[in-house]
């Protein structure tokens, strides 16, 4: 990982909309002889939600661990609002970008409060000795994490289940705790590594609007999903990653009519999609060439024996 060398003037607060948010330069990240990020280059900006898709292993959740300090790449460069990122996981937090993880990952036996209150404390000024001696103003910051931390499960509607243990919640209310706890530390960039896995369609179209309304509280998103109506509903912009390599980035259009993504990992086109009629029509006129000659071969064989 190359270091920065220059000193950059940088203030902090909201974004203007349009700007650099994250800037990942040539992210490679090996296991030995297994290259599971081959030189990816993303961004993100301000004011956007961008997507990442690709087949299963082709290195997604690996690329968010390189972005998020959790790995160091074994070559490139992350940086966010133009500072290199330090390669620690609660630096990353700190330094404003949070994710979710797609195993979820709670203080199963901690109520649903204490989760999200534990997200917080990247952002608490309160030291240790303060928390230890509970004085003045260990007491007052710890009212306005309550505070916040309440604020946010009405956001992601969890209010009523704040005193509840968090192993008690089903799966997809989990997951929703999950990026509660992950906005707790006031981040600039949310990261979501399959958000909806596991959910049923209703949940799945929730935290599609839950998303939405993230990204209109002006944080940037970037999120990991397979459900491709999920992605190319919400996205500006969606990345394929297609064994560690990116095949391909674009508008949600412009991604899902590109054919090496249909035969990469689409498959099959999405129905009651712009372009599906189309694509299917090609698809049968191919599967129907593919039958005639699949006779011919056939007939072949037969007369070969
Ligand atoms: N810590 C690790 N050590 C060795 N190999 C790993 C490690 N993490 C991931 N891999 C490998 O890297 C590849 C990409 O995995 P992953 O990033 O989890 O893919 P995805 O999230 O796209 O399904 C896989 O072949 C996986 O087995
Ligand atoms: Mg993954």
């Amino acid at each position: 990982m190359t270091t920065d060398t220059t000193t950059k003037d940088t203030t902090p607060g909201a974004p203007t909309p349009g700007t650099t948010v994250l800037d990942a330069r040539g992210v490679t990240m090996r296991f030995g002889g297994l290259t599971a990020v081959n030189g990816v280059d993303l961004t993100v900006n301000s004011g956007e939600i961008v997507g990442l898709i690709g087949p299963n292993g082709a290195g997604k959740t690996t690329f968010f661990n390189c972005l998020t300090g959790l790995y160091t790449p074994t070559e490139g460069e992350v940086r966010y609002k133009d500072q290199v990122l330090p390669a620690k996981s609660f630096k990353v937090t700190a330094a404003g970008i949070a994710r979710t993880f797609q195993n979820i990952r709670l203080f199963a036996n901690m109520t649903v409060l204490e989760n999200v209150l534990v997200g917080r404390h990247t952002r608490t000024k309160e030291g240790f000795w303060s928390a230890v001696l509970r004085g003045p103003g260990f007491h007052k910051a710890e009212a306005t994490s309550r505070e916040r931390a309440m604020e946010l499960l009405e956001f992601v509607g969890l209010a009523e289940k704040a005193g509840h243990l968090a192993r008690n919640l089903p799966y997809g209310e989990q997951r929703k705790l999950e990026i509660a706890r992950a906005l707790a530390s006031e981040p600039g960039l949310l990261l979501l590594d399959e958000p909806t896995a596991g959910m049923n369609p209703q949940e799945t179209r929730a935290t599609e609007e839950l998303v939405f309304a993230i990204r209109d509280q002006g944080i940037a998103v970037l999120v990991i999903e397979h459900d491709m109506r999920f992605i190319f509903n919400l996205c500006d912009r969606v990345a394929v990653l297609v064994q560690g390599e990116k095949l391909i980035e674009g508008d949600s259009t412009t991604v899902q009519g590109d054919e090496r993504v249909i035969a990469a990992y689409l498959g099959e086109p999405l129905a009651n999609d712009p372009g599906a009629t189309e694509a299917a029509e090609v698809e049968a006129a191919e599967a129907h060439a593919q039958a005639d000659t699949t006779t011919d071969t056939a007939a072949g064989k037969e007369n070969d024996r």
